[in-house]
Parts: C-alpha cells; structure tokens; sequence
C-alpha cells in the first residue's frame, strides 16, 4: 500500500512538472526533485489514541496531507479500524515498538521482541511489508543490528512537555525547512491542533506534506536497513 500510494505521488509530481515546464535538479542517488518544490514529513509516535488521532486523520485528509504514524503494538488490536484507515488513506506506518520500551536499556532478546511482536500485529492487520523503526527516545543499543530503517526526527517541539497549541506550533515554525523530520505524538489533542495549524501555514507557502518513505525518494536517497534518518536528505 505504501509503495502503490508513492508511486502515484511521484507521477502526480512528475506530470505536475511536465506541466509547469520547469527544470528538475538532480539530487543524491540520481532521482530528480522537481524544482522549486518544498517537501516535509510530519511523523506522529505513540498512538493508536482513539479521538485524536481519528480527529487528526479528518484534518489530514480535509488537506491531502500525509504523515507517518510510528504506533505501539500493544495499542495496534483495539484501534484496527484506525490503523487500517491511516493504511488506506496513505499515510506511512511505522514500529514504535509493542510497550515503548527504551531498546538500549533492556536485554537484546526483549528488544528484539518488542519489535517483532509489534512487526506481526501491523502484519496481521495489514499485510506483509517493511515496517520501518522509531526506536523510543530515538535511542539503540550501540552495534545492534536492524532489519529495516530507523527514523530520527530534526524538528522537535517538546509537545509532550507543553501541551500548548501556540508553543508547539510555534516551536515546529521557527525550525521546520525544506525536507524536514517532524516529532509529534497524536495521543494529545494540543498536539493534533498544532500539527494541523502547521499544514496550513506550510500549505500555504508551498510545502507539500509527504510520508517520511517518498520525502527520502524525492530527494533520491535509497533506504537502507539499519540506518537511521533524521531528514529527508539521508
Ligand atoms: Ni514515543
């Protein structure tokens, strides 16, 4: 699902740039970023929450955004009808391991099973697919080895902390570029509010809201397993 929902925003870039006529610039790994284009990524951790992230799935659709969703599998079973909404409505999901476990802090074989468990809930829902990582509190243990690539953020707004609609959206403005990561967690409403005050301030300069997978495509960078990303450029 997540493979057929970037082909299709990479045909709509490309027949948007034939159309506008402009010159493609060439980027890392020899894909082309259509011109003057800006992307971002909002990534949400800790959900499924019933109520928010339902309200934040209306907002995103309302606008054509997309968003990456890194759930807690221990969540994934009484919220399925949401997990197969954000698959559906072409939202990137990812593993935020099954309790929100800090993997550098626990046995190797509990890590590895707080992944696993939480790969088979998404497999069971969704299907067989690579289900990328947002280790909790963006730390591994040193030398392990992982399956899939690992997502890291460069915008961070402290929205746990605050809980304050005007901080945290604030806090994403003053830092957020082209090809940005962005934390959020869609447990708090506060934070469903500013993520969505940010797309249209975004939209409205410009900005298109990719998952983290196409905005690593746009920018020609190929993901490897193991490898951890903090923006779109690699
Ligand atoms: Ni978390």
């Amino acid at each position: 699902m997540v493979k057929k929902s970037l082909s299709i925003l990479v045909l709509a870039m490309l027949t948007a740039l034939c159309l506008a006529g402009e010159k493609a610039v060439p980027a890392e790994g020899g894909a082309t970023i259509p011109a003057g284009e800006k992307f971002v990524a909002l990534t949400f951790d800790d959900g499924p929450r019933r109520g928010t992230t339902e309200r934040l799935l209306d907002g995103l659709k309302e606008r054509g955004a997309k968003a990456t969703f890194f759930l807690i599998g221990q969540q994934i079973e009484d919220n399925a009808a949401l997990v197969a909404r954000m698959a559906e409505e072409g939202h990137q999901i990812g593993n935020h391991t099954w309790s929100h476990q800090r993997l550098d802090s626990v046995l190797p074989d509990e890590a590895a099973q707080e992944i696993a468990r939480t790969e088979a809930a998404l497999e069971a829902l969704l299907g067989g697919g690579e289900y990328w990582l947002r280790p909790p509190y963006g730390q591994v243990p040193e030398g392990a080895e992982f399956r899939v690539p690992m997502v890291k953020w460069c915008v961070d707004p402290r929205d746990w902390e605050s809980r304050d609609v005007e901080k945290v959206t604030q806090g994403i403005l003053d830092c957020v570029g082209p090809n940005s990561i962005i934390l959020l967690h869609d447990i708090y409403p506060t934070s469903v509010d500013a993520a969505l005050r940010v797309v249209d301030r975004l939209q409205a300069e410009g900005y298109w809201f990719v998952t983290v997978e196409e905005l690593l495509w746009l920018n020609g960078v190929k993901p490897e397993a193991g490898r951890m990303y903090r923006t779109g450029r690699g």
